[in-house]
């Protein structure tokens, strides 16, 4: 039975009251733009400071990447540390695991400080590996943590795992929740508090004159002495070269119910294609199953739907899964050194804001950016500062070399047509099918619903012009360069694009 598709049981299982849209010119002391886990929890700790804070969303609150995550809160970050040693350095790497750790208190702590009902449940974070290779990342993981100091340890056999495994490296003392009523619970008190809050409505630029100006996609300004960007992928990205500076990967998750019991941590392996997987609380206190992975760069590849049906099998081959309830996708971008940037989008503003780039790690990680952006909005010092500075350029010349490389490839793939989406004719498009055609000598991006209605749109992303790509699965454009997604009328699902495909 999928009783919803594609959309995530965390959006699914939380009432959402509606927010107005911003229709008229406004003022406040601090814009927050975007409504996730770095939006609301920032937005929440301004206005308990005394700041004016206005929250404003393109969509509905509470319904992006942070409620299609895995919601693991956890400062393991699959095998992480060893890279960071690398690419950073002891002391960097150790500042990195402390900062979150300091992201899962500020989360533990909010949930008991608001009361909030959102299923926290404190377990060990744990990495497995099943193969030669794997076994080897997982030991070099473990000297990591020895030498940064982190309280891990290694384990050859689980209880109830459903699979033989070489070694497994565990972190105690992490987390699990259900992301969307924990920032539900976060945004009433900004609320209560005197916070504003508008859904419906993009920025679509932010601009420094006397004071910030955030552009609307009403025609509006709202107008403010210091701005947050925190749409996830920050808009005003030219700024800085953040397009330059992250790359977007995207995963997928099927939620069914297991025949087999479910070990007590939360699990990723160590081997590609990743598999990462934990309990979550049904809605009548039932235990299912969450399996996410099957990572590409998004807007790349073929077969979409394909993901899907990997993880389907993974999850019957392991837990014995046959009905599935929710299957969704999503995407999160990263940066050269994997360590995210926030703080001072650049060097000549000191009063517009960013937090991106989480490497599928932002929601420990997403706490620390609301409390490091209201320490700098405040002018308190914050430990991590220097470490997540998205103007640092200390940034490793492994690590840069690596993106370099990926964006070189992906520069002359692109430009070569070895990536360019392959065309097809009118007629080979089904019901319920997209494709690029050629009409009139025109490339289009044509959508057939499943009542036959052809949706055509100009297939030239509006972000930096590159082609966009259908994507079967989600039944969007998507965008190989940035990562923007459109829905199949050409509206912006996803940024750094604010502006919608042109329709044909
Ligand atoms: C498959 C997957 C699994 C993951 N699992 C984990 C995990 O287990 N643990 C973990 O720590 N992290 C995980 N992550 C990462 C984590 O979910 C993200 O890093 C985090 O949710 C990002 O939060 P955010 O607030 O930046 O973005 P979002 O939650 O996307 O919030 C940004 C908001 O801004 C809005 N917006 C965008 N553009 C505009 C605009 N122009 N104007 C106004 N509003 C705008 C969007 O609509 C959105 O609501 C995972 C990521 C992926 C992709
Ligand atoms: S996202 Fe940048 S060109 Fe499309």
């Amino acid at each position: 039975m999928t009783r919803q598709k594609n959309k995530s049981f965390w959006s699914d299982t939380a009432t959402r009251a509606p927010f107005d849209s911003l229709t008229e010119d406004a003022t406040c002391e601090v814009a927050v733009l975007g409504a996730g886990i770095v939006g609301i929890l920032t937005a929440w700790l301004l206005v308990k400071e005394g700041k004016q804070v206005t929250l404003i969303e393109a969509h509905r609150v509470a319904d992006g990447v942070s409620a299609y995550t895995t919601a693991k809160v956890t400062s393991q970050h699959s095998y992480l540390y060893q890279t960071l040693l690398q690419y950073l350095g002891k002391e960097k790497a150790s500042t990195y695991y402390e900062a979150n750790e300091v992201g899962l208190s500020l989360i533990r702590q909010t949930i008991e400080e608001l009361a909030i009902d959102c299923d926290f449940e404190e377990k060990d974070a744990v990495i497995y590996a099943t193969t030669d290779m794997g076994k080897k990342k997982v030991m070099d993981e473990m000297k990591a943590y020895q030498k940064i100091g982190i309280n891990g340890y290694l384990s050859y056999d689980i209880p109830d795992f459903p699979f033989p495994i070489k070694v497994a490296l565990g972190i105690p003392g992490q987390a699990q929740f259900h992301p969307v009523k924990f920032m539900l619970g976060v945004l009433d008190e900004f609320i209560r508090l005197g916070g504003n809050v508008y859904e419906h409505t993009r920025a679509l630029e932010v601009k420094n004159k006397e004071k910030q100006e955030v552009l609307l996609e009403h025609g509006n300004t709202l107008t403010a002495d210091q701005v947050v960007i925190a749409t996830h992928y920050p808009i005003n990205d030219e700024q800085g070269l953040f397009f330059a500076r992250l790359e977007v990967n995207r995963s997928y998750g099927v939620l069914g119910v297991p025949t087999k019991k479910i070990p007590m941590g939360m699990y990723i392996n160590a081997e590609s294609p990743s598999r990462s997987f934990r309990s979550v609380i049904g809605e009548n206190g039932e235990e299912l199953l969450l399996v996410v992975g099957d990572d590409h760069f998004t807007g790349r590849g073929d077969n979409m739907p394909e993901h899907y049906e990997n993880l389907k099998t993974y999850a019957e081959d392991s837990f014995g899964v046959t009905e599935f309830t929710y299957q969704w996708s999503t995407q999160d971008p990263t940066t050269p050194d994997k360590v995210p940037y926030i703080g001072q989008m650049h060097q000549l503003n000191k009063n517009i804001f960013i937090a991106t780039g989480f490497n599928k790690w932002g929601m420990s990680q997403g706490a620390t950016a609301a409390q490091l952006l209201t320490d700098l909005i405040v002018k308190r010092g914050n430990p991590y500062e220097k470490l997540y500075a998205p103007t640092r350029s200390h940034l490793n010349p492994l690590a840069v070399g690596r993106l370099a490389k990926d964006n070189t490839l992906i520069g002359k793939e692109l430009i070569g047509g070895k990536i360019a989406p392959s065309m097809e004719e009118l007629e080979e498009v089904g019901l319920g099918e997209g494709a690029l055609v050629k009409i009139n000598g025109e490339r289009v991006g044509v959508y057939r619903d499943e009542t036959g209605i052809l949706h055509k749109v100009s297939p030239v992303c509006t972000h930096m012009g590159c082609t966009v790509n259908w994507n079967q699965a989600e039944r969007s454009w998507d965008c190989p360069c940035h990562g923007s997604r459109f829905d199949y009328e050409g509206e912006v699902l996803e940024g750094p694009a604010v502006k919608p495909l042109p329709k044909k």
